[in-house]
């Protein structure tokens, strides 16, 4: 049996502009999706939702990882931190984990490349859009520049996500991308330079990272978030936790994904105070931390 797993991921800066071609910078955060893979003599998938075959509908993403790698027989089962359809790339990190835990049970050889790619190509198939980012972040880890695919070293402060419970499935960010595209067709001229400004801070934002200059990265954070809210995908929700972990002292807060519901996440040096102040507005506080490693062999 072979156990691999693979993190989630925020953005600190970029979703939607990415969708243009504009730069993002994304993150792996130390949430990961446990897949193991062992030989068996029929397709098996267990999930905390139950024991399935090959199941497009329950078991998407493990399903088509499999008819990928063209396996006939093998026992997969799968846990999870990373909580589903919220932004934070639970469906990279599930295909990234079981194309390489069968990757390695059956010793087929493929590079972290090859995972990456895989993975992309399954998102696309079920989702009908999506970018590189969430599958080759949660493949490689640490801070990665879309589209360029620059790795650098993660932020070293804390990290809180907020989560609105109010998911992000895939079919709604396949709508809020479309609902921008519409916003964009109809007032191009102030809409454009909205998605080129959200693809700007991915400059500065590297500057920063590397001089480890959290106050400032923050600050940016927040001008993303103004703008990601003048596209349209903010929430009532989402800007109430933004807004706590600004009051209680973050460095910044924005958005992370799709939005729409989703996750928020906080830059700070007071991570308990940051998820007090994300609870007691609503939502559900998960302290975590920024990751360098990606998909890993248990
Ligand atoms: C969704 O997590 C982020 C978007 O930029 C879409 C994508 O990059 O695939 C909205």
């Amino acid at each position: 049996m072979t156990t691999c797993s693979a993190p989630g991921k925020i953005y600190l800066f970029g979703e939607h502009a990415v969708v243009y071609g504009e730069s993002a910078l994304a993150c792996a955060v130390e949430l990961r999706t446990h897949v193991s893979a062992k030989k068996s003599d029929s397709v098996k998938i267990t999930s905390k939702i139950g024991t399935t075959g090959l199941n497009f509908r329950k078991h998407a993403y493990v399903s088509s990882a499999i008819i990928k790698l063209g396996v006939k027989d093998v026992a997969v089962k799968i846990t999870s931190d990373i909580p589903i359809g919220s932004g934070l790339g639970s469906s990279a990190a599930v295909t990234v984990a079981t194309l390489s835990a069968i990757n390695d049970e059956y010793s087929f050889g493929f590079g972290k490349e090859d995972i990456a790619r895989m993975g992309h190509e399954i998102e696309l198939d079920i989702q009908g859009a999506a970018s590189q980012t969430d599958t080759f972040v949660s493949t490689m880890g640490g801070v990665v520049e879309i589209p360029s695919r620059t790795l650098m070293q993660p932020p070293d402060c804390g990290i809180v996500i907020g989560n609105t419970r109010k998911g992000t499935k895939s079919k709604k960010t396949a709508k809020l991308v479309k609902q921008v595209a519409a916003l964009k067709e109809e007032y191009p001229e102030i809409i454009d330079p909205i998605i080129k400004t959200i693809g700007s801070f991915t400059q500065k934002g590297r500057i920063l990272l590397s001089e480890k200059d959290y106050n400032s990265l923050g600050r940016l954070m927040n001008v993303n978030h103004g703008l990601l809210d003048a596209l349209g995908v903010g929430t009532t929700e989402l800007s109430a936790l933004v807004y706590a972990a600004r009051d209680a002292g973050a460095f910044g807060a924005k958005i992370t994904g799709a939005g729409g519901g989703g996750c928020m996440f906080a830059l700070t040096d007071s991570p308990k105070k940051t998820a007090s102040a994300i609870k007691a507005a609503g939502g559900e506080a998960i302290i975590t931390e920024f990751t360098k490693e990606g998909v890993l062999k248990e």
